[in-house]
């Protein structure tokens, strides 16, 4: 008789309005320097890991589709040792967003597979280890453990045991909202953060500029949302995002995740913010525009993009939970 063991958990993409883009070690998954995102409820992923002694090999399924393991297999070895067990897995994910398309669905998904691949394995870890196993599948899924505000830090350390994140500010206790501007119908992107990011830090005469901003920008961010200070915590994520995409655009041959209608997008919250709404733009490995707003403006900055040429779909999200499993469908 086969014996199987199972959990499932959900994870909340993330949105770094200080942006993480370059490693300090492509092996362990540290970064170069430290980033701050917001966790977003809207965008969110449901995975359910299974540990099936009658399997021959791991198994993914997403969005109800069979698809090839990849980085999945190496990242469940890493949770097999831990556990020390030789099992492999069948692991059905399901997104309620656009998959690789720069709405930071590998946030979520390593991050809802931390929670349910350790709980399947039986190992009991802190949220801590939790975000130090998540940043093994994918930086930014670091940071997707936490709700609210989460700060992922370079950390100093060779094995990367102080490079996790952290919650910086519980999602209720500063009600922001990120309205996400679908541009290009959510296609699959054309370049993956982590190829873009090597070849930026390769090639780019901007990628040190990039780095030596990042620290002032944190300190910068931490201090604007401590004291509830939208305007400056606008700034520093339409720097950011512009920053990163400059050192990215500057690589030879370039790296341009910005399409016409993105132009449009950002046109449009210019005007918005001349017009005196709270609307900061940012922008990660893909052609969308997202914009950090309050509860009072998100519904005019969502009018403004909605009628724009390109965009084909505008979403509002509120601060969103860290992940958490969710009660075994048995
Ligand atoms: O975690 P990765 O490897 O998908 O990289 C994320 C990179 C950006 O989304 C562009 C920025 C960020 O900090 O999320």
């Amino acid at each position: 008789m086969t014996s199987t063991k199972s959990a499932t958990a959900q994870a909340c993409a993330n949105i770094a309005l200080v942006k993480y883009w370059g490693k300090r070690d492509s092996a362990l998954n540290l970064p170069a320097a430290s980033s701050l995102s917001l966790t977003l409820d809207a965008l969110r992923t449901t995975t359910t890991v299974t540990f099936d002694d009658g399997l021959t090999g791991d198994e993914f399924e997403l969005d109800g589709q069979a698809a090839a393991t990849g980085r999945l297999g190496p990242w469940l070895d890493l949770v097999r040792k831990r556990a020390d067990i030789t099992t492999f897995a069948r692991v059905v994910s399901e997104n309620n967003f656009p998959t690789a398309s720069g709405l930071a669905s590998s946030a979520a998904a390593f991050a809802a597979l931390a929670v349910a691949a350790t709980e399947a394995a039986g190992l009991s870890l802190g949220r801590t280890e939790l975000s130090e196993l998540a940043r093994r599948g994918s930086g930014s899924a670091a940071r997707s453990i936490f709700g609210g505000f989460a700060l992922m830090h370079r950390g100093e350390r060779c094995d990367g045991t102080d490079c996790v994140a952290e919650e910086l500010l519980a999602r209720d206790e500063w009600p922001l909202r990120m309205v996400i501007a679908v541009v290009g119908g959510g296609k699959k992107k054309s370049v993956s953060s982590r190829d873009a990011m090597d070849h930026c830090a390769e090639t780019s005469p901007l990628y040190q500029a990039w780095i030596g901003c990042v620290a002032k920008d944190i300190d910068d961010a931490s201090s604007a949302i401590m004291s509830r200070d939208l305007s400056a915590l606008g700034a520093v994520t339409q720097g950011s995002a512009m920053a990163m995409h400059a050192a990215a655009m500057a690589s030879r041959p370039p790296v341009r995740y910005w399409q016409p209608s993105t132009l449009r997008c950002l046109d449009a919250v210019e005007a918005l913010q001349e017009s005196g709404l709270h609307a900061y733009p940012t922008m990660d490995a893909g052609p969308h525009v997202k914009v950090l707003t309050n509860e009072e403006h998100c519904e005019e900055v969502a009018t403004g993009l909605r009628q724009l040429e390109g965009v084909s779909g505008v979403i509002i999200s509120h601060a969103g939970p860290g992940a958490h499993l969710l009660p075994s469908a048995e």
